[in-house]
C-alpha cells in the first residue's frame, strides 16, 4: 500500500535510461501510471489508439468494473438504482454526488419542471429541416442554437450560470427529443405540463394530439423513467469523451452537448439500439439466427451483431439484464410478450452466449439490445431510440462537464500522434516535375 512503503512508481527503461512514473492508486479498479511528465523526461510519447488503456481524467461519478459487469454511479449500484430510484433522483446524485433529502429532491424536481419550455423563438429551428430529418440531426442543431438563446448561462467561469445551465439542458431535452418526433411526423408540437412527471410528460409531449385527451400509461411511463435511468452516464464513454474535449477549450455548455449528441448518434455508440432492432428485424425469424451468427463471426464480414460487446465489459452490462425484465414486463402488458422480434431477441442473445466465439472473444449484450424492442413496443419508431438516449444521456454529460470545469489541473485537451507521414523535403516547381 502506497502509505506504507512510499509512494509507488513504474520504472520504465528505454535504451538503458531508467524513468520512475508516479503510480497512482484508485478507491476502485485498476492502477493508474501517472505519464504527465513522461515526454519532458524521455523525450516519448505513449500510443494507445481507441485508447483502450489511457484514464484521460480522473473522476468520482460512476465507476464500471467491466469483469464483474458492475455499474455503480456515486457508489450505488444500477441494479439498486434502476429499482428503487427514479430519474430525476439519480440525476440529483449524478449532479450533486449524494442521496437528496425529501426537501432537497424536492426542490430540484421544481427546479427541472419550471425550465421545461424552450424559449418560443425556438420553434422556427425545427421548421428549418425537411421533414424527413433525423431526429438526430435536429437535436444536435437545436441543442446547439441554444447557445444563441440563453446567453445567460454561457459563461462556463460563474457557477451559477453552469448550475442554472445543467437544469436548463436536462429539463429541456425531453421538449427538444418530442418536438423533433412531432415535427418529423407533421404533427403539432404539444407543450410541457407541470403537474406531469419527468418521464409522463416526455411521453405525453411525444403522443398526444390536440384533438383527443390523452392518458399516460403508469406502467410505461415507469419503463420509460427505467430506460432514462439505465443511461443516465457511464464513465468516459466516447461521447462524454467528446463532451471533456470540447469543454476543455472553453466552449460553452450548450455547443459541448451539441458534440456529444453528435458523437453519439454512430451506429458504434447510441445508434446501435437503432442498428440492433434494425438488425433483428432483418434477421425476421429464428431459423434465421445461425446466418447471422456466422456473418459475425466472419472476420472478412464487416457484420457485427448490434446490441453485442462492450469496450469494458468483458461480462454481462448490468443494464442490459435490468433492460430484458423490463421488456418482458412491458409487452406482457401490452400483450404483445409474443412479439415476434423479442423472440428473435431472446434466441439470437441464447445462440450468441452457446457459441464459443462469443463466450471466447467475451462478447455478451449490452444496454442497447433491449432498449429497441421496449420503445418499438411503446409506439416509438426506431429514428427515435438514439434521441432518447441522448435525452438520457444528458445528464452524465453534464456532470462530468461540470466536474471537469471544477478541476484546478485542467487544461485543454490536446493528444499528440505517431507520425508515419514524409519527413522534409523541397517542393518542386510544376515545369520540374
Ligand atoms: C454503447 O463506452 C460505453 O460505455 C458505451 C455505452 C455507453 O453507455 O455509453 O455503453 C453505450 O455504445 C454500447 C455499445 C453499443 N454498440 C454496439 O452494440 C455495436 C456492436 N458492438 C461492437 O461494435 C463493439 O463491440 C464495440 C464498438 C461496442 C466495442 O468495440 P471494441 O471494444 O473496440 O472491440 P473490438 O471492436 O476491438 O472487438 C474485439 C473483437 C473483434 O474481433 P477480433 O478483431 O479481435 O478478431 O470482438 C469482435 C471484433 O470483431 N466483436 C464483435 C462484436 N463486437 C466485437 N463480433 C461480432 N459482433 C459484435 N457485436
Amino acid at each position: 500500500m502506497a502509505d506504507t512503503q512510499g509512494p509507488r512508481t513504474a520504472t520504465l527503461t528505454i535504451d538503458g535510461e531508467s524513468y520512475e512514473l508516479p503510480l497512482l492508486t484508485p478507491t476502485a479498479g485498476p492502477d493508474v501510471i501517472d505519464i504527465r511528465k513522461l515526454y519532458g523526461q524521455a523525450g516519448v510519447f505513449t500510443y494507445d489508439p481507441g485508447f483502450t488503456s489511457t484514464a484521460a481524467c480522473d473522476s468520482t461519478i460512476t465507476f464500471i468494473d467491466g469483469g464483474q459487469g458492475e455499474l455503480l454511479h456515486r457508489g450505488y449500484p444500477i441494479d439498486q438504482l434502476a429499482e428503487k430510484s427514479h430519474f430525476l433522483e439519480v440525476c440529483y446524485i449524478l449532479l450533486y454526488g449524494e442521496l437528496p433529502s425529501a426537501a432537497e429532491l424536492e426542490d430540484f424536481e421544481h427546479r427541472v419542471t419550471m425550465h421545461t419550455m424552450i424559449h418560443e423563438q425556438m420553434n422556427n429551428l425545427f421548421r428549418g429541416f425537411r421533414r424527413d430529418a433525423h431526429p438526430m440531426a435536429v437535436m444536435v442543431g437545436v441543442v446547439g442554437a441554444m447557445s444563441a438563446f440563453y446567453h445567460d448561462s454561457t459563461d462556463i467561469n460563474d457557477p451559477w450560470q453552469r448550475e442554472v445551465a445543467s437544469i436548463r439542458l436536462i429539463a429541456k431535452m425531453p421538449t427538444i427529443a418530442a418536438w423533433a418526433y412531432k415535427y418529423t411526423i407533421g404533427q403539432p408540437f404539444v407543450y410541457p405540463r407541470n403537474d406531469l412527471d419527468y418521464a409522463s410528460n416526455f411521453l405525453h409531449m411525444c403522443f398526444s394530439v390536440p384533438a383527443e385527451e390523452y392518458q399516460v400509461n403508469p406502467i410505461l411511463a415507469r419503463a420509460m423513467d427505467r430506460i432514462f435511468t439505465l443511461h443516465a452516464d457511464h464513465e468516459q464513454n466516447a461521447s462524454t469523451s467528446t463532451v471533456r474535449l470540447a469543454s476543455s477549450s472553453g466552449a460553452n455548455p450548450f455547443a459541448c452537448i451539441a458534440a456529444g449528441i453528435a458523437c453519439l448518434w454512430g451506429p458504434a455508440h447510441g445508434g446501435a439500439n437503432q442498428a440492433c432492432l434494425e438488425m433483428l428485424r432483418e434477421i425476421g425469424t429464428p431459423n434465421r439466427i445461425p446466418e447471422y451468427i456466422e456473418r459475425a463471426k466472419d472476420r472478412d464480414d464487416p457484420f457485427r451483431l448490434m446490441g453485442f460487446g462492450h469496450r469494458v465489459y468483458k461480462n454481462f452490462d448490468p443494464r442490459a439484464k435490468v433492460m430484458k425484465q423490463s421488456a418482458d414486463e412491458v409487452l406482457e402488458l401490452l400483450g404483445i410478450e409474443h412479439n415476434p422480434t423479442l423472440q428473435v431477441a431472446k434466441q439470437l442473445e441464447a445462440a450468441a452466449l452457446a457459441d464459443p466465439y462469443f463466450a471466447e472473444k467475451k462478447l455478451f449484450p449490452n444496454v442497447d439490445f433491449y432498449s429497441g424492442i421496449i420503445l418499438e413496443a411503446m409506439g416509438f419508431p426506431t429514428s427515435m431510440f438514439t434521441p432518447i438516449f441522448a435525452l438520457s444521456r444528458t445528464v452524465g454529460w453534464v456532470s462530468q462537464w461540470k466536474e471537469q470545469l471544477a478541476d484546478p489541473q485542467l487544461k485543454i485537451g490536446r493528444p499528440r500522434q505517431l507520425y508515419l507521414g514524409e519527413v522534409m523535403r523541397d517542393y518542386v516547381d510544376i515545369e520540374d516535375r
